[in-house]
Formats: C-alpha cells, structure tokens, sequence
C-alpha cells in the first residue's frame, strides 16, 4: 500500500527508521516493507508492543494537554514522529487555541510529510533536525521565528532519548536545552527501560533496531531520573509525591487499570525548571 507513497529525499525505505517501525504500530501509512517487516517481528516476539507503544503516546498527549492547562503556549517537540491522530498542535490547541508548535526529527520522512501537518504555518513548523546538535536545533529559523525563549517553554522528548547512545551523552544534551530555556519551561519525557523485563524481552529492542537507522538503548529508574536533575518533578497523578511514573500511569484517570505490562516498558515524568 505504501509503496505507492513517494520516497522522500534522503530516505532509504530498505532501512527501516523508528518513525515509520512506530507509525506503523499506531496503525499509520507513513512506512514501507522494512519498517513493517521489524514491526512484525516484534509483535510475534513481544505480545504486548502495541501496548507499550500506545502507553507510551497516550502518556505524550496526557503530558502536552496538561502543559497547556499550566499556561504554557509554545512547545518543542523533538523526536515528534510521523503526523498521527492526536498531533501535539492538536492536543494543545483544544485547551490553547493560539498555541505554537515546532516539531523537529531526524528522520527526512517526517519533514517531507509536514505538509500534512501544516495547515498552520504561522503556528505550526516541522524541522529536520538531530537532537544531538542542540545548537543547530536551537538555532533554526523555524525555532526563532516561532519559540520565544524568553518565556516557558513545553520542551517533549517522548520516546526520542533512547535512541541516543551514552557515548553521545544525552543528559548532557537534554541540559543543553533546558539551559536554552526561560525558568518555568517544562521537560515531559518517556524513555524505555530495561528494569523488571526478562531479558529476552530486552533483547527484542536491541536486535530489531541494530540493522535501522537508530539503535536502541534502553536505561534503567535511576539513568532516566538524571534527565531531571535541576527540575522539579510533578505528581504523575493527584495524591501521590513527585515522581517517574510508568508510561501509563502519568496522568491516568484509573492508574490500576492503567497499569498494564506495556506501559512497564517505559517510565515517564514532567519537570519543570524553576
Ligand atoms: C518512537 S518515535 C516517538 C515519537 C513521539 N515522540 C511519540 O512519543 O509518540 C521516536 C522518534 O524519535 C526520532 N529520533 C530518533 N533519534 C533522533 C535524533 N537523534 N534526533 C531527532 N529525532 C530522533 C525518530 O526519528 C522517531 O520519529
């Protein structure tokens, strides 16, 4: 089916990406055989996938709609991935109408689709950028024209860190950007972890990605809690202390029913810079 779909500039649809392995688990049709054969793979090689892979979105819209209910009106969404339902532009703007977007990602088939998401441009921009050139990032015309960093900021890294190798130092790279940012910015991330899951599932993450564009790299409580130092982190959920959260749990209207073994794949959390 996608086949038909024009190969953007700079993409080999032989490799498969993250972008198009996740869209095609969300059930979109930005991806080609490659990417669906790795998604296949790992749906017979792990059962609850599709869980953790909506665990993990539906903590990205919980974690964006909050932060427009805490004022914030200008957000920087980096490893956004292919246009899908529920697009952070959307999210935000039921609460914030007004609310400015830039996406940014790696992966030359998310801007080469950006027209799908930019009904808006005034408010809305897609940015082909790496994470780990934090000033290149920072520095794009898209970011200047429509990010004031002089006021908080909703910075969301959500299912982007573990696609980074410690030898490229992420928490260094996530400090670069939030020392970008004005005090009162929000950091919302969900990262991958290997805590509690039988190796063999591990195992699953590493094979499938070694041959893709990104490898992955999954951290334990402790290494995903440093991306915080400095921040304050929120309640996941009202009546509990601030704290990480399973993917599911962040801002879940019934954390027991919530808590599902997908969303244990990931622990999530929202801080904000003081
Ligand atoms: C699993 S998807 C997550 C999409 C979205 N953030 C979400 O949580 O629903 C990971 C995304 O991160 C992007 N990515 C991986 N490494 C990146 C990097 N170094 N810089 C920017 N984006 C990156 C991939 O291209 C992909 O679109």
């Amino acid at each position: 089916m996608n086949e038909q779909r024009p190969v953007p500039a700079g993409v080999d649809p032989l490799v498969p990406s993250p972008a198009r392995i996740y869209d095609y688990l969300l059930g979109g049709s930005y991806n080609f055989a490659a990417d669906r054969e790795v998604a296949e793979r790992g749906l017979a090689r792990v059962p609850e996938l599709r869980d953790v892979i909506l665990a993990n979105r539906g903590f990205h819209g919980r974690a964006a709609h909050w932060l427009a209910t805490r004022g914030i009106d200008q957000f920087l969404d980096i490893g956004s991935g292919l246009p899908t339902v529920g697009n952070t532009h959307d999210v935000v703007r039921a609460v914030r109408p007004g609310a400015r977007v830039v996406y940014a990602d790696i992966d030359p088939m998310v801007a080469a689709c950006a027209a799908d998401l930019l009904t808006e441009p005034a408010t809305t921009r897609v940015v082909l950028g790496d994470l780990r050139d934090p000033d290149a990032l920072l520095d794009s015309p898209d970011v200047r024209e429509l990010i004031d960093l002089s006021q908080p900021v909703g910075l969301l890294m959500t299912a982007v860190l573990h696609f980074v190798a410690d030898a490229s130092d992420p928490w260094a790279l996530v400090r670069r950007y939030l020392d970008a940012l004005a005090p009162g910015s929000y950091l919302a991330m969900s990262h991958a972890t290997y805590d509690n899951l039988p190796e063999q599932a591990v195992q699953v993450g590493r094979d499938e990605y070694q041959r893709a564009t990104e490898q992955f790299y999954y951290r334990s409580r402790a290494e995903i809690e440093r991306f915080f130092t400095g921040l304050e982190l929120v309640p996941p959920h009202p009546g509990v202390p601030p704290s990480l959260a399973y993917m599911g749990e962040w801002g879940a209207e019934s954390v027991a029913l919530a808590d599902s073994d997908g969303s244990r794949w990931g622990y999530c959390g929202v801080g904000r810079k003081p």
